[in-house]
């Protein structure tokens, strides 16, 4: 077998067996096949796709690149939870801890944040003393032990991923749905959980851009979830304007405690919602996502799921005290404040551009390996349909660079554009899917 000939034949749409298949994936993570095939067989099937048997041969190629997770010293349905990535996307980490609250295990590796994108590993680094790269024989411990634990991914799992993502970042091939589909579910198949929740998300802050597309995502993921033996449940969610009010890292992990305290905005709040009600389902603690997500309302209101987080903090080394005093977290020097220079409804945001945003304040990094700036960000409280005054504060910016500061101010007021006619919200949870069809929300 020939790299070559393999490239030869995607580019001209040609379907690849599975022994092509593992072919590139195990010499490309060995390091037999340079960085420059890869680039261009990457980018022949961007241009032409896989189909899904060849997208579920991808997936289990990859993850048999590396280690896989044995959670099987866990009691219990392990569940996990995956998003496709967003924009004040503080979902996993109030998430996390009502799950465990309610006692379905969960033991969750996350990524870092890449472009526009956020990740939980990096908030969660903002409260001192916690360990996110913790060995796996201690994460399962703490699973054990406390119900719940977040992690970074293992260096040795789903080498495959490491190097293709790296690749894909930086030849223009991230947004392809068979390469997110096997990026995605390689890493949740190798990690080991019995059901896998996703939220893909839709909309200009995201990878998918449409529904169409987003749906195509959803339903090649519950496919290869379900040919791997795991139950999986995709919600696809809306990200067209951010999710939650900060967009950060210190700063999320103060809205996501806020969660907690029965302080979160309803937006967030009902995607956490949703997709608790079907962990806790899928879990086998609750009938259905009804009752999952009364059980989800419950440990908000009684402090469950606050106590809940303190101990995963506690258990991983951090500072519990964290939730009481946010003085503890990294502050930034400059907060300047962002006022409306006229009236009216906000109509439409450039979400990915807020996301990015947040990354030229230092919130974020444009290459992997990059040192991040936990302290900075952007407050954006508003949301589609809100009405604001001119000369009302809208938005707050958090900056250790007067100059950078005062630029992302400038840049965020033409982010926003505002109308003078009521605008309607807009829709959060569009489509949930799987093994059993699609199910529709709302138009
Ligand atoms: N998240 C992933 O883990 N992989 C992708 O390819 C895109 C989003
Ligand atoms: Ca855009």
């Amino acid at each position: 077998m020939n790299i070559i000939d393999i490239i030869e034949k995607k580019k001209r749409g040609n379907k690849l067996t599975k022994e092509e298949i593992d072919f590139f994936v195990q010499g490309y993570s060995r390091d037999t096949i340079p960085d420059y095939q890869i680039s261009a067989l990457l980018m022949a099937i961007w241009c032409k796709g896989l189909d899904r048997e060849e997208t579920t041969n991808l997936t289990l190629s990859m993850v048999k690149s590396g280690e896989t997770v044995d959670l099987s010293q866990i009691d219990g349905i392990k569940v996990d939870k995956h998003s496709s990535g967003g924009v004040a996307d503080t979902v996993s980490l109030p998430l996390v801890a009502l799950v465990a609250a309610n006692g379905v295990p969960v033991a969750k590796m996350s990524g870092r944040g890449l472009g526009h994108t956020g990740g939980t590993i990096d908030k969660l680094e903002s409260i001192p003393g916690l360990k996110t790269e913790i060995p796996i024989e201690e994460f399962i411990n703490i699973v054990k032990r406390v119900k719940g634990a977040i992690v970074a991914q293992s260096k040795n799992l789903v080498i495959a991923d490491k190097k293709m993502y790296a690749l894909r970042d930086v030849t223009a091939t991230v947004d392809s749905v068979p390469l997110i589909a096997s990026s995605i579910m390689s890493k949740k198949i190798a990690a080991g959980a019995d059901a896998i929740v996703l939220d893909v998300k839709v909309g200009d802050g995201a990878f998918m851009k449409n529904l169409s597309d987003a749906l195509t995502l959803a339903k090649t993921m519950v496919d290869i979830g379900s040919l791997a033996k795991r139950k999986t449940v995709a919600y696809i969610t809306d990200m067209n304007e951010p999710l939650g009010d900060a967009i950060g890292n210190a700063i999320e992990v103060e809205e996501a405690i806020d969660v907690l305290k029965g302080k979160g905005g309803k937006r967030l709040v009902n995607v956490i919602k949703t997709l608790g009600g079907e962990m806790l389902t899928l879990g086998g603690k609750a009938k259905d996502t009804q009752q999952g997500q009364e059980m989800i309302e419950r440990a908000i209101e009684d402090g469950t799921g606050l106590r809940k987080f303190r101990e995963i903090i506690q258990a991983q080394g951090g500072n519990p005290h964290v939730t009481e005093n946010f003085s503890l977290f990294p502050k930034a020097k400059f907060r300047i404040e962002v006022k409306a220079e006229e009236s009216g409804y906000i109509s439409h945001i450039e979400t990915e551009e807020v996301g990015k945003l947040a990354a030229f304040l230092g919130a974020g990094r444009t290459k992997k390996g990059e040192k991040i700036d936990l302290s900075v960000g952007i407050l954006f409280p508003k949301k589609v349909g809100d009405f604001v005054k001119k000369g009302d504060k809208i938005a707050e910016i958090l900056s250790n660079d007067m100059g950078k500061g005062e630029e992302a101010k400038k840049r965020l007021l033409k982010l926003i554009e505002l109308k003078e006619n009521k605008v309607q919200p807009l829709p959060l949870i569009y489509y949930r899917v799987s093994e059993e069809g699609i199910k529709k929300f709302i138009e």
